[in-house]
């Protein structure tokens, strides 16, 4: 496995895996990888000729007084892990790389970035839009993998596909989980002893929530409204949304019909944990 940090080199890699005949997966990340990113890596292994990984702790997409400086970083760790699956490249550019001085240019989905984390987090869609665009410039793959536990961004990557025309297929893969259900995250590193099992509320928030669905619940206000009981048992835990919304649009719903994403936020301690689950609701 080869670490490119030169944008140029990398986009020259990746043509000539192209001119072969070969195919391209690209799974963009920001390090410190745990089983979420190994899961993205095996499905882009098992898809691809050539595999890259991005590992580029992004900018652009933390808003003042976020954990930009403290986000946990461990290269040589990485660099194992990626290697342990059959990854074949990892990019890993510097901030001057992608960003070069002055830099004025920038990729916005408007709308379905206004809500859920988008409330919480001016400008972070706008980072993560660009870093995405100007990833699949450099790494022009054919597939790009992406975890379902960032919902949210999900949708803003599939709509930027759409519509700017990129030639690369989004493929989404399922929220992998600690045994007691915690959605796998980098940021899990700073939950507490205690926090760490409070934090387990967000999920059994969800699967309360899947309970009342299944079990022919339709009110979206009666559903948060047990979700957030659940958490409020939780001292740790400070919610920052509970919503239900329609899978296109990502705008709230009242009534549960269709492709609906029930999702939150909250703060555990220092860290920000979001969670999701998508339902199909007869
Ligand atoms: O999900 C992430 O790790 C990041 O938001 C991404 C997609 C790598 C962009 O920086």
């Amino acid at each position: 496995m080869r670490v490119v940090t030169s944008p140029q080199e990398m986009r020259s890699l990746v043509g000539e895996h192209r001119a072969r005949g070969e195919a391209v997966g690209l799974v963009p990340t920001m390090g410190f990888f745990h089983a979420g990113h190994i899961s993205l890596m095996r499905a882009a292994r098992e898809e691809n000729d050539c595999v890259v990984v991005s590992l580029f702790v992004n900018p652009a997409q933390f808003g003042p007084g976020e954990d930009l400086r403290d986000y946990p970083r461990d290269l040589a760790r990485d660099v194992k892990m990626a290697g342990g699956v059959g990854v074949d490249y990892i990019f890993h550019p510097g901030v001057e790389d992608m960003y070069p001085r002055p830099y004025l240019s920038y990729v916005e989905v408007e709308g379905i970035t206004e809500g859920l984390c988008g409330a919480a987090r001016p400008g972070h869609f706008r980072g993560v839009a660009t870093v995405v665009a100007k990833l699949f410039h450099i790494i022009p793959a054919h597939r790009a993998y992406f975890g379902l536990k960032d919902a949210q961004q999900v949708r803003v990557i599939q709509k930027m596909v759409e519509d700017l025309n990129f030639d690369v297929e989004i493929v989404v893969c399922p929220t992998v989980r600690e045994e007691d259900g915690l959605a796998m995250s980098s940021r899990n590193i700073y939950l507490g002893e205690e926090e760490r099992k409070a934090a387990t509320s967000l999920y059994r928030s969800l699967q309360l929530a899947e309970q009342l669905v299944r079990g022919g619940e339709r009110s979206a206000g009666a559903v948060t409204a047990a979700m957030r009981g659940l958490l409020e048992g939780e001292p740790l835990v400070r919610p920052e949304y509970v919503e239900v919304v329609d899978w296109q649009e990502l705008r709230p719903v009242e009534r549960l019909e269709g492709r609906i994403l029930v999702a939150l936020a909250a703060r555990v301690g220092r860290a920000r944990l979001i969670d999701n689950i998508l339902l199909d609701v007869p």
